[in-house]
């Protein structure tokens, strides 16, 4: 087990992260002991209430100690860059979101020369957006599949084809299942072969469930309660 800058099982396992700017909805996951990052983004940040990136993301990289995103809000290559490298030297925790545009491209080329050029490349749609996003030097590729979902498209497939090009060509991107929107995306990512998938706080929460937990847990409890009484274990 690696508990290196880059999650507690770092190269063994997908690794699980929260996608969310919820500093509670962070500290709860932690707590858990499965959380290996976070990943943001400006719509997250709005739902958190809170404008100041450089702050939230701190406060949760001091909670995770793992790999937290943050987006850039520059559209040209030139202002993404400015945004990079300011963001990345915030801690060695820190990757900058780049969205997949052709400016986007420009920016990841740049910054994966830089010696702490950690890129989590976004709004990716297609395995030839992920292509080009590792070719350009991202680490990771955001793949949205929830919102392919709702377009009527098959967005696991493209996590699918992505792992596939990735491993046939030997990228060391690293593909990131994100916009999950229930815990059967897990499932599937996780069978698709995604080396990172990131979920909702209240995906999180659902995966743990079980109605078969709680009623097997009761039975258990109450057989119990029937030969020691209501007494605590010996
Ligand atoms: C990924 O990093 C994004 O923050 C996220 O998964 C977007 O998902 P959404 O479709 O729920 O907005």
């Amino acid at each position: 087990m690696g508990a290196g800058p880059f999650g507690v099982w770092e190269g063994i396992v997908a690794l699980l992260f929260l996608d969310t700017a919820d500093v509670n909805e962070v500290r709860q996951a932690a707590a858990w002991g499965v959380l290996d990052g976070v990943t943001t983004n400006p719509t997250l940040m709005m739902r958190a209430g809170t404008a100041d990136l450089k702050a939230t993301t701190l406060e949760i990289v001091n909670i995770v100690q793992g790999p937290v995103s943050a987006e850039v809000i520059s559209t040209d290559a030139e202002g993404m860059i400015a945004e990079a490298r300011e963001i990345l030297n915030w801690s060695e925790h820190v990757f900058v979101k780049i969205p997949c545009t052709v400016e986007g491209l420009k920016a990841i080329r740049e910054i994966s020369r830089w010696p702490n050029g950690r890129i989590n490349a976004t709004l990716i749609f297609s395995p030839l957006q992920a292509y080009l996003v590792a070719k350009a030097g991202a680490t990771y590729a955001s793949i949205f599949v929830g919102r392919m979902d709702d377009a009527g498209l098959d967005g696991m497939e493209v996590v699918r084809q992505t792992r596939a090009i990735f491993d046939r060509y030997g990228f060391p991107c690293q593909v990131l299942a994100a916009s999950i929107r229930h815990p059967a995306h897990v499932v599937e990512a996780l069978l698709a072969g995604a080396d990172i998938i990131t979920v909702p706080f209240g995906v999180l929460q659902q995966m743990v469930r079980s109605p078969f937990t709680d009623a097997g847990l009761e039975r258990f409890l109450a057989d119990w309660r029937k030969v020691a009484g209501a007494g605590n274990r010996p």
